[in-house]
């Protein structure tokens, strides 16, 4: 029997459904785990006002015909006295990892946690968070967790923004503003297809694109070596263009392969 673990934080949209639906067709059980971890926000970040949509999941998760929902307290995943961090290094030091200091030891942290608890064959991330991915991948393999780690596509919005359980934190009229991200991220992909191959080019094109709307202000935007999160200087294999803009006080993240 192959046991799937798809870890949340709650708030669930199409994009988490996607990846219950992907650990349905790969196992024969799935555990859902809803956590809002608090090991993974810093100081000042959005941990207290994380949206709680519980009950909703939870219909969500029936309907999709997911066998197991987890939904542990704090004092579950960290009991009185526990001492361990994983740190995954060099992955996490760009990117979000550069701003969000300690971010990526909670995350690695609950997952290896929440694998020794559900004990999983397979355990399903999402694509938007390409760095995150790429962190739990090297974390299972170099601690030999027996779980392979399977991704699911980044699911968007009609006008092209990454849902996000973020996204419920925009106004109206930042929620507008936001398919520039998609916009630029798009542009990027349309001039590598035309041949363009200069880094700073495609990056300022980008930019340009995501400036445009008054309210966004780019926190990142780097073109990285999708399994080293390393910067690349020159575009001669597939590279992860991310980005991370702010509306307002909410963070948005997404990102696309580019291929040359
Ligand atoms: O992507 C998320 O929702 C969280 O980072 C995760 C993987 C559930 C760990 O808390």
């Amino acid at each position: 029997m192959r046991i799937g673990l798809v870890p949340t934080m709650g708030a669930l949209h199409e994009g988490h459904l996607s990846l219950v639906s992907l650990a349905l067709g790969e196992a024969d059980r799935v555990v859902v785990s809803i956590f809002v971890n608090p090991s993974q926000f810093g100081p000042g970040e959005d941990l207290a006002s994380y949206p709680d949509t519980f009950d909703e999941d939870l219909m969500k998760l029936k309907e999709a015909g997911v066998h197991c929902v987890f939904f542990p307290s704090v004092d579950e995943i960290y009991p009185n006295g526990f001492s361990t961090s994983v740190n995954v290094s060099g992955l996490t030091e760009t990117l979000c990892g550069k701003y969000r200091q300690g971010h990526f030891n909670g995350v690695s942290t609950v997952c290896a946690v929440l694998f020794g608890i559900a004990q999983p064959d397979i355990a399903v991330f999402g694509r938007k968070d390409a760095q995150q991915l790429a962190v739990i991948r090297r974390m299972a393999a170099d601690l030999g967790l027996g779980v392979e780690i399977h991704a699911g596509e980044i699911i968007r919005e009609s006008d092209g923004l990454a849902m996000s359980s973020r996204n419920l934190y925009l106004s109206p009229g930042e929620r507008a503003q936001a398919s520039v991200i998609f916009r630029g991220l798009s542009k990027a992909a349309e001039l590598v297809l035309k041949g363009e191959r200069v880094v700073e080019r495609i990056c300022y094109s980008v930019r340009e694109i995501i400036e445009e709307a008054p309210l966004a202000a780019v926190q990142y935007l780097e073109l990285v070596d999708p399994n080293t999160m390393k910067p690349v200087t020159k575009l001669t294999t597939p590279a992860l263009l991310a980005v991370a803009v702010y509306f307002g006080h909410t963070r948005l993240i997404d990102n696309v392969i580019l291929k040359p």
